[in-house]
């Protein structure tokens, strides 16, 4: 048994693979990667299945885009076997901004076509397979938003469009107003953060057929890291189903419950470490039985099902 290695997001030929690679973290503690770094860390990417790669314009305090755009300047691959994926519409007080007075969100459409050519600019590209709204808007004006995104594609910058943390009924809204279909709704979801799983956006998912990408998908580390009562519930419950199936690897097995779910999740795996992510990939050929499944679940909410 092995879970699709890769995943339609529409009808038009365009696929991610079933893993992503977030580069959130590049940056992270002062890091300064090189571009030849970042173009070992696509090919190491490449070679573990990980073809498509999450990015965000605020990523690294606006600096991320760039960072990894030099790498893949330089990098030999062909554009095309990659997906580069993007959000907008968060605007950071920073100095990278300083017309940001206070933290906000822009989903005009001046915003969105402004905010798509500079991430091309950054990445070195000049489409993005997928662009994200970042965050639902409480001004989104879901006319004008509409238009913005539809110009971005009609220009050829960009192949789909996604959203990140919206509720099903933000989705069907901007869904109103566009002519194609809203690809994909990035959320949290882990074997620390259960809560989507009865909120309804893995259901409205479903429905409309459209696969969630996943952020944090170890809880951002604290499955590890993580000191509290339920942290150590879940890591035994993890340590027993991976005993039960010989997998000594507890983020293979948390990567594995997000994976058994009908819905047709697509985690983004947050560590940029090659054996780390090896371990993850791994959860390709792990198929959690239903009972191990729910057993996991009593752990992260700390009780059986009613
Ligand atoms: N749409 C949104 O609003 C949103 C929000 C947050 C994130 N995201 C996206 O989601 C991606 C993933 O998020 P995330 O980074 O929070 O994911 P995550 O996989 O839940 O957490 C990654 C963290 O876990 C640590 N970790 C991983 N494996 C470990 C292991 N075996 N032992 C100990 N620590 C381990 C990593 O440390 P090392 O780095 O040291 O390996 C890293 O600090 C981001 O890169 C970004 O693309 C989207």
């Amino acid at each position: 048994m092995s879970y699709e290695k890769r995943i339609a997001l529409n009808s038009d030929g365009l696929t991610l693979s079933r893993l992503v690679l977030g580069a959130w973290r590049l940056l992270d503690q002062g890091a300064k990667p090189t571009a030849s770094e970042v173009a070992r860390l696509i090919d190491e990417a490449i070679d573990l299945g990980l073809t498509s790669f999450d990015h965000a314009d605020i990523y690294g305090n606006y600096g991320v885009e760039a960072a990894f755009g030099a790498g893949l300047a330089g990098w030999s691959g062909k554009r095309s076997s990659i997906e580069l994926i993007t959000k907008c519409d968060i605007m950071l007080t920073s100095a990278e901004r300083p017309d940001n007075r206070v933290k906000h969100y822009d989903t005009s459409a001046a915003h969105i076509k402004a905010s798509v050519d500079r991430s091309l600019k950054n990445l070195h590209t000049d489409y993005l397979d997928v662009l994200l709204l970042h965050r639902p808007d409480p001004l989104m004006d879901a006319d004008e938003t509409a238009e913005g995104l539809q110009s971005v594609v009609k220009a050829g910058k960009v192949r789909a469009i996604g959203v990140s943390n919206f509720t099903p009924s933000q989705i069907d809204l901007l869904a109103s107003r566009l002519p194609f279909p809203v690809v994909t709704n990035q959320i949290e979801l882990s074997v620390m953060h259960s809560a989507p799983l009865t909120d309804g956006s893995l259901d409205h998912a479903q429905r409309l057929r459209y696969a969630p990408m996943i952020w944090s998908p170890l809880g951002g580390g604290s499955l590890f890291t993580g000191t509290g009562e339920q942290d150590q519930r879940v890591r035994n419950a993890l340590q027993t189903v991976g005993d039960e199936i010989g997998v000594a690897d507890i983020s293979a097995i948390a990567i594995a419950w997000l994976l058994r779910h009908p819905a047709r999740l697509i985690p983004v795996l947050g560590s940029l470490k090659r054996d780390r992510l090896a371990r993850m990939v791994s959860a390709l050929d792990i198929k959690l039985e239903r009972q191990q499944w729910f057993a996991i679940l009593k752990a992260s909410t700390g009780q059986e099902v009613a």
